[in-house]
């Protein structure tokens, strides 16, 4: 089987990476989490104190950053300045810091740069924003993975239970909807279905289901 690309875009909390990770998984093949690298750059900032929306600062502090991306069986380890950081990045904190600095040109120019040179070289699933309009444009496959705001919210308050945490549902879906319009009216790389992409709605599907849904996709276009 010749060498093929699996991109998956679509706005926070939709299923992207537990699904991407799942057919990664089940295809034996690399799982490339590139929201991982904008929370990394997020992280670093926010412990540096730096005005996330500043041009300038964050391009200051984008050239002390190391990055270093390992992958393994479906697992994605990333080092920021040698720690390793793949955890420390989970926290909606980081999530929305990485969100403000994704509206940076050079930091995207960066990440982009890192998120092809991984690409390289084997098949893989990439989910990210922007994936299948900028990163990987001729990828084999695109799909545009969404979800109500009404179900996106849902899925995260039951994260937050089952963590044992306390949270405010309105609050939360405050905080969905404001990353959805960070993400979508960016003026570099903004959410969008790619032309190409095929759009699944997961409001109504478990993880299995959406899993099962695009790995059909797949079968059709290819021999996996
Ligand atoms: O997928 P995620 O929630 O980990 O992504 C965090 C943020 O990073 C997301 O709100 C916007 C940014 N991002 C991006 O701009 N482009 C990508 N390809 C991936 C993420």
């Amino acid at each position: 089987m010749e060498q093929y690309s699996i991109a998956i875009d679509g706005p926070a909390g939709s299923g992207k990476s537990s699904v991407s990770k799942q057919i990664a998984k089940i295809l034996n093949i690399v799982y490339i989490d590139t929201g991982a690298m904008y929370r990394t750059v997020g992280l670093h900032c926010l412990r540096n104190h730096i005005n996330l929306s500043n041009t300038e600062e964050v391009e200051k502090a984008l050239q002390n950053i190391d990055m270093e991306i390992a992958l393994s069986e479906g697992k994605q380890t990333i080092y920021l300045n040698g720690e390793d950081v793949t955890e420390t990045i989970r926290t909606q904190q980081a999530g929305k810091a990485a969100s403000d600095v994704a509206v940076i040109y050079a930091v995207r120019e960066k990440l982009v740069q890192i998120q092809r040179e991984l690409s390289k070289g084997h098949s893989v699933i990439m989910d990210g924003r922007d994936i299948g309009t900028n990163v990987l444009p001729h990828a084999t496959i695109k799909i545009y993975l969404n979800a109500s705001v009404e179900e996106r919210t849902n899925r995260r308050c039951h994260e937050l239970m089952l963590l044992g945490k306390e949270y405010n549902k309105k609050q939360i879906e405050y905080e969905i909807i404001q990353r959805d319009e960070n993400d979508k009216n960016r003026k570099y790389n903004p959410l969008k279905k790619a032309e190409d992409a095929i759009e699944i709605d997961s409001s109504h599907m478990n993880i299995e289901q959406t899993v099962q849904t695009i790995l059909n996709i797949i079968k059709q276009k290819i021999n996996v």
